[in-house]
């Protein structure tokens, strides 16, 4: 049976790493290209040592034209703005693309400029995008030329209050989304706030309402309920290398109890293979190394309150993209996802 190629960009960070390290046990992929600026010549395994023996290419500098002749599919785990770049050539010369970057998840260009601080250098290409959550667009997924797979926190938060606002059940202004992060979150380059002195044993939230997953949430969360959703998100920082806490609260419509709530996230996600509906609070050990999404559900004075984790760079990254890929070639969903 011949095999899908298989290229990623950008696979010296850390959500390369762990495309690469799924890739690698993906019985239907042949990788064939990892890219990097920093690292060209060296072995992957050097760069990722738990890849030693797992990933046998060196890491290269290659164009879209070059990239386009070896691989069918290329995964990019560039960063924002970047990304792009590379993505819209490898579109024209016929690659299918999986972005992992934030390049084509917003529909309009002006708002990727008003959040992004820059104008978007490939336009052309945002109608193509799917966005890459395939609970809610597994069928458009198969069919997609590009995906735009989500940000990690919008991942949580989207999956939280989709059952929700589709089923019109919360009001759709003043949902508010408070989510816990890693310090994996923010990538491999070193910075001054992720330095190991500065974040152990230290917690704290960042850009307030203005984090860039915001419009990213509304805009989906907006198209499954018809109409506009805005919401109030505040992002932390806490001290642990993976996983996200996410707790989102809506005011309800109705009067529903826990096992209303609990009954209808089960059998929203009742096909959905990597979704665990839980009756107990989920902790973000229970989904990392994993590709699953833990949630529960509490009603409390009329609000909805649920409660989820799930692991940043797998369900919110890396794990999300190659279930993407299983959808868009015809593999089965948990293919090289199984824990
Ligand atoms: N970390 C997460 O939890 C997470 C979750 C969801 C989505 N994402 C998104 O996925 C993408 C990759 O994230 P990551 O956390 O894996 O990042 P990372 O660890 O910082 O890795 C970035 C990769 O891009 C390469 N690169 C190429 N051009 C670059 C440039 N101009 N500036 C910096 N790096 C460049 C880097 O390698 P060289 O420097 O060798 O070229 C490296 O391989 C980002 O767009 C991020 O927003 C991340």
């Amino acid at each position: 049976v011949s095999k899908t190629r298989v290229a990623v960009l950008g696979g010296t960070g850390y959500t390369g790493r762990e495309l690469l390290r799924l890739l690698a046990r993906h019985p239907s992929v042949e990788l064939v290209a990892v890219t990097s600026r920093q690292h060209v010549g060296v072995p992957v395994g050097s760069v990722h040592p738990t890849l030693r023996g797992v990933v046998n290419l060196k890491c290269e500098s290659l164009t879209a034209e070059q990239l386009a002749e070896r691989a069918e599919c290329v995964f990019s785990a560039l960063p924002h703005g970047v990304s792009m770049e590379v993505c819209g050539e490898l579109l024209k010369r016929d690659c299918r693309v999986i972005d992992l970057s934030a390049d084509y998840r917003l529909r309009d260009p002006n708002s990727f400029a008003e959040w992004y601080g820059m104008s978007h250098r490939d336009p052309e290409h945002l109608g193509l995008a799917v966005y890459g959550l395939p609970e809610l667009f597994g069928r458009e997924i198969q069919e997609a030329r590009l995906v735009a797979n989500p940000g990690c926190y919008a991942a949580a938060a989207i999956l939280a209050l989709a059952p929700l606002v589709s089923g019109e059940l919360i009001e759709l202004s003043g949902i508010v989304v408070d989510a816990k992060s890693g310090v994996s979150g923010a990538g491999r380059s070193p910075q001054a706030q992720f330095h190991f002195p500065e974040c152990n044993e230290n917690t704290f939230a960042y850009k307030p309402g203005t984090h860039r997953h915001t419009p990213e949430m509304e805009q989906v969360l907006a198209q499954l309920a018809g109409s506009p959703v805005s919401l109030l998100f505040v992002p932390h920082v806490v001290p642990m290398d993976r996983g996200i806490f996410a707790t989102t609260y809506g005011r309800l419509h109705g009067r529903y109890s826990q096992e209303d709530l609990l009954e209808l996230f089960r059998s929203f996600y009742a096909k959905a293979p990597f979704v665990r509906v839980r009756d107990e609070i989920p902790g973000t050990k229970d989904t990392v190394g994993t590709n699953y999404w833990d949630v529960t559900v509490r009603v409390v004075n009329g609000r909805v309150v649920v409660l989820s984790a799930l692991d940043n760079l797998l369900k919110g990254a890396s794990g999300t993209a190659v279930q993407n890929f299983n959808l868009m070639y015809g593999y089965p969903q948990p293919c090289a996802l199984e824990p």
